[in-house]
């Protein structure tokens, strides 16, 4: 196990320098390096192919750096050994756009299934596939299968599929990006009660408005760089009253 540098206040996640370019010759990443601290709520914002879906797949390992070091709680990914993925992939709740739910699967075994490779005893995976329906409200929906939901209600699942196992950071990419505005700050209302409970929480977004609301940190990327790194941000940068008047 490889330990972060500075591991007093030991980021969940630490990116250094790194570089993102494609196979087909896209640079993606331009020299990114950034903290994230536990417990943060982090909004990734920015224009379409800025990069910002690039470094989610990062921080999951589903692509590698082409320079510099990502450590996730003090362990450098890229020397991980691949066996050991698919237990650090557990640990992080994985939210996205488009669900990703299993078609034929009802929404108990949606959010079971990943419980139920890891061979995990029926009582254990009845409590906790419970309580996940519990936190996203859809103990009632448990027989039904992902056509016969609503958006916002299989997202609400696949929230429920990433909480199954406690992760203790969660990265959602658009998570409302199908969602009509009120459903999408339901969504939104669930996420913030993750973070509550602990969870650091880093989502890509084009919701404006969401952002705007919430003021919680906002790293604004373009080109493939962090522009803009904001404590308390919004999705556009806020110029001075002056400039704005030039
Ligand atoms: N698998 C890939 N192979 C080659 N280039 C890619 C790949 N995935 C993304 N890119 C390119 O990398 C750049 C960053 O893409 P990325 O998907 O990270 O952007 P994004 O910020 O998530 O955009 P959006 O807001 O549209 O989701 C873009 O130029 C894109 O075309
Ligand atoms: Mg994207």
């Amino acid at each position: 196990m490889i330990l972060a540098p500075r591991f007093n206040s030991r980021p969940v996640i630490s990116l250094q320098h790194v570089w993102k370019r494609y196979p087909n010759g896209t640079l993606a990443l331009r020299d990114i390096s950034l903290e994230v601290p536990a417990g943060e709520f982090l909004f990734l914002v920015g224009p379409s192919g800025a990069g910002k879906s690039t470094l989610v797949r990062l921080l999951i390992r589903e692509e590698k750096p082409s320079k510099g070091k990502i450590f996730i709680n003090g362990l450098e990914l890229g020397r991980m050994k691949r066996w050991r993925l698919p237990h650090f992939r557990r640990q992080v709740g994985l939210v996205f756009q488009d669900y990703k739910l299993l078609p034929r699967l009802t929404v108990y075994e949606n959010v079971a299934f990943a419980l139920r490779v890891l061979g995990e005893s029926s009582r254990v995976v009845s409590a906790r596939v419970s309580d996940a329906l519990a936190t996203v409200g859809l103990e009632d929906k448990r027989r039904k299968y992902p056509s016969e939901l609503s958006g916002g209600e299989q997202q609400r699942v696949a929230i429920a599929r990433a909480l199954v196992h406690a992760p203790r950071l969660i990265l959602a990419d658009e998570p409302t990006g199908n969602l009509d505005p009120a459903t999408a700050w339901e969504i939104m209302q669930l996420f913030l009660r993750i973070n509550a409970g602990g969870a650091t929480v880093v989502m890509a977004t084009h919701n404006r408005e969401i952002v705007d609301m919430l003021r919680r940190r906002v790293i604004a990327i373009d080109g493939g760089q962090v522009v803009r790194d904001d404590r308390s941000g919004r999705y556009h940068e806020v110029l001075p009253a002056a400039a704005v008047h030039l």
